[in-house]
């Protein structure tokens, strides 16, 4: 059941715990001038219809009304308890923890702070984007997004100021401190300093690096700290929403470009305004390269720890039946080392050790799939072309392929070839300044600016020309 506290709805029993409510009453504010001065404040006045979770059973957790982001009710909700043990590793079986357990804590907390750090470091990343919406439609769905990673940010600040006292409470000051992008004081994770000046990277975070997010949570829902498990069950309820607005985000540009490329001369689309496949291929190879270093280092000793202790499992370790085995201590996983002259070398290390590379298999899976349908679009208007993910070699940062000059194919090339061919495989400040150049906002309801198709369907059933968004007079 859903009670109010001061404005904070909550299924934590807010009302009845007085620390808990000191350490949240104590945050607050310092959360709301956090968001008003990193968030999307331009838009304050504006009537929205966004959904917010007022409980967590199946009717309250999406309740779509006209808001005022400020006016949002940023809540704290745990999906419900159930009777489960530890689902794997050497405590399979054994009673999940309702606090953190004083040899995991440290872990814990790196954990929750990652990614809690991610939450607002998107809010940050979005935050002029609304004006630039090419619909009222696509203005909501950024707003929806970029509320919902506030909650986030109130559900694992939680967790930090329920389980990790004094800790817990300055690392929920920090969250707030930390800026997506400054040199002195930046995000955790890499990705989530990257700036988004404009849609196509919005969809592409969405789809790529939100997508990431959505991975780690069901990781860490597979948790034997169990209010870590059901906070993040919770999250990933409304993850899938962002994973939406991303996969069709994507989807609708390239329709569009396939549509531009039969009525423009020699198929260039930019004699009307759309955005070239090839530069669609490269914000695709810049997003999906950076979000596969999310998942860390193919072989990791922090990754088996995490899975030996029961902190962090696989994606549906408890409820695939692909997954047998939760103890993970028989079996390899092989991966690929390649030396300076492109030498490949097949090796096999332990699965425990591997447990970051098997979620990201699932996560490249998942991608496949969406760009199997985004080729539909391209085959359905007669185009040869196709998009593709880049080979996980490519671009990357961490682990295996660290700084190594791989093509998108994956082939090795030298430093010197590499630089020189990087514009065709990356975003060149001309494309960007292109894409940038078509970002105009459109915000009377049922019209789309001309480089992305319309959506199939509107939100909540809502017809697509619904008026999403109620500019204030005073904003438009
Ligand atoms: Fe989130
Ligand atoms: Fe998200």
């Amino acid at each position: 059941m859903a009670v109010e506290f001061d404005g904070i709805p909550n299924n934590v029993n807010l009302s009845h715990d007085k620390k808990l409510q000191r350490a949240l009453l104590e945050w607050q504010p310092n959360f709301l001038s956090w968001w008003n001065e990193m968030g999307p404040t331009d838009f304050n006045q504006d009537q929205i219809y966004l959904r917010t979770a007022v409980s967590v059973e199946a009717g309250g957790w999406a309740h779509f009304d006209y808001v005022k982001m400020p006016d949002y009710r940023w809540g704290i909700f745990l999906a419900p308890p159930e009777e489960r043990t530890i689902g794997f590793g050497d405590n399979l079986g054994k009673a999940i923890w309702n606090e953190a357990p004083g040899e995991l804590r440290k872990e814990l907390r790196r954990i929750i702070v990652t990614q809690a750090d991610t939450e607002p470091a998107s809010v940050e990343q979005q935050r002029l984007l609304g004006h630039t919406a090419p619909s009222l439609y696509d203005l909501r769905n950024l707003f929806q997004v970029n509320v919902e990673e506030g909650r986030h940010l109130w559900a694992m600040v939680y967790l930090l100021h329920q389980f990790f006292g004094r800790d817990g409470r300055e690392e929920a000051e920090d969250l707030l401190v930390r800026r997506s992008g400054n040199p002195d004081s930046p995000r955790i994770l890499s990705t989530f300093n990257k700036p988004i000046e404009d849609w196509l990277s919005f969809f592409c975070f969405t789809m790529f690096t939100d997508r990431d997010g959505k991975y780690q949570l069901a990781a860490l829902a597979e948790s034997g700290f169990d209010p870590l498990a059901r906070t993040t069950q919770f999250m990933l309820t409304e993850e899938a929403h962002h994973l939406f607005v991303g996969e069709t985000g994507v989807g609708r540009v390239i329709e569009r470009t396939a549509q531009l490329m039969k009525e423009c001369k020699n198929g260039d689309v930019t004699l009307a305004g759309g955005i070239p496949l090839d530069i669609i291929q490269k914000y695709i190879n810049e997003w999906y390269s950076s979000s596969l270093d999310l998942f860390g280092s193919e072989d990791s000793s922090n990754a088996a720890a995490y899975f030996a202790t029961g902190l962090k499992g696989r994606f549906k370790e408890t409820t695939s039946p692909r997954i047998t085995d939760h103890v993970a201590l028989e079996g390899a996983y092989e991966i690929e080392k390649i030396d300076a002259s492109g030498k490949i070398d097949k090796q096999q290390i332990p699965l425990r050790r591997a447990m970051n590379l098997v979620l990201r298999d699932n996560y490249v899976e998942d991608c496949e799939r969406a760009v199997l349908r985004w080729n539909k679009a391209l085959e359905a208007h007669g185009h040869p072309d196709r998009v593709r993910l880049p080979s996980q070699r490519f671009n990357r940062t961490m682990g295996l392929y660290m700084n190594m000059p791989f093509t998108p194919d994956g082939t090795l090339l030298s430093a010197e070839e590499f630089a020189q061919r990087r514009a065709e495989f990356l975003p060149t400040e001309k494309d960007r300044a292109y894409v940038k150049s078509l970002m105009k906002k459109v915000y009377e309801p049922g019209k789309f600016a001309g480089w992305i198709a319309p959506p199939n369907k509107g939100i909540n059933a809502q017809p697509v020309d619904f008026e999403y968004v109620k500019r204030s007079p005073a904003q438009t």
